[in-house]
């Protein structure tokens, strides 16, 4: 019998602890082929997210993983970064030499163009795991991309959980709110993994000490990055740990059985005094809107760690 044909993905990221982890995971996966990782400004500046997706690509000794570097810059809004949370270099925690491997020449805008073109039509997932400003701008620049996209499987957007940001948004989509309308209204199929579910992913104290368990360098990288990481989560929260949000993306691709959630409408608003880039997700469907995301409310997070672990490890 023929083997399952790896599935073909681009993650699109901010690294970021836990796009590192989400990374790292898809990288370690045989079910996936990464074509290529592209970065965008979102927790640290686009020159640190593209220097940052290298350095995990790199730890997980998959230097050959293209890396593609895209917008500097929301849309239409400033840039707001998030240091407050994962240190000035983007990747605290730990130490890590600088990348060797290169940076693509092309632009990340281009190269999601370029693959969506020459891939098979509905062959390739999309795994936004920043603000969507690389994603929205390829669907502008190139409108004939869009139903050429399989699938979006994306963290972002709140709604029972509320902002992290502001109190009404959430970080990614907070940061380029027009981005993120873009996507939620380009009718390409969405999945989207919000704090909601996220904030059930917690590392708690056994989960960190079960990577730095594995008497790996990566194992080790992963608990550093952790312990960095949930410090601001405890704090504000008073929580047992951080919400490891972006992995989550990774392993719904891997297995959607630890997810459960709601196919709703969700829109994104762009122009509320206090409520800007907050996801006005219709759980009740009390709204009549079309529904355009499957919105992820639950998950099996003893599964979800056991999956990261046994895939972590292989690194
Ligand atoms: O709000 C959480 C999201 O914002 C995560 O993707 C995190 O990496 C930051 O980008
Ligand atoms: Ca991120």
């Amino acid at each position: 019998m023929s083997p399952t044909p790896r599935r073909k993905i681009i993650i699109d990221t901010d690294p970021g602890q836990d796009d590192a982890v989400a990374i790292l995971l898809a990288l370690a996966s045989p079910e996936l082929d990464v074509l290529g990782i592209t970065c965008v400004a979102g927790n640290v500046p686009l020159a640190l997210t593209a220097k940052n997706a290298r350095i995990v690509c790199e730890l997980a000794g998959k230097p050959e993983t293209r890396v593609f570097a895209g917008c500097d810059a929301p849309m239409k809004r400033k840039l707001v970064t998030a240091e407050h949370v994962h240190g000035k270099t983007g990747l605290d925690g730990i130490a890590l030499p600088d990348p060797v491997m290169p940076l693509q020449d092309q632009h990340a805008v281009d190269f999601l163009i370029e693959t969506l073109r020459e891939e098979p039509e509905g062959s390739v997932t999309l795994c936004p795991v920043g603000p969507l400003t690389n994603v929205a701008t390829a669907m502008m620049k190139a409108p004939d991309i869009v139903p050429r996209i399989a699938e979006i499987v994306l963290m972002g957007g709140a709604y029972f959980a509320v902002g992290n940001i502001t109190p009404a948004a959430e970080f990614n989509i907070y940061v380029d709110p027009q981005a993120a309308e873009i996507v939620f209204k380009s009718g390409v199929p969405l999945v989207v993994m919000p704090l909601d579910v996220t904030h059930k992913a917690l590392t708690t104290r056994s989960r960190v000490e079960a990577f730095r368990g594995l008497g790996t360098r990566v194992g080790h990288a992963v608990a550093s990055w952790t312990d960095f990481f949930e410090r601001f989560d405890m704090a504000k929260y008073g929580s047992e740990g951080a919400p490891l949000h972006d992995p989550c993306v990774i392993a719904y691709l891997l297995d959607p059985s630890l997810f459960s959630g709601r196919h709703i409408n969700v829109e994104v608003e762009t122009e509320g005094r206090f409520t800007t880039g907050m996801t006005v997700a219709d759980w009740w469907r009390v709204s009549r809107r079309e529904p355009n995301a499957m919105f992820i409310g639950e998950i099996d997070a003893d599964r979800f760690y056991a999956l990261l672990i046994e895939r972590i490890c292989r690194l």
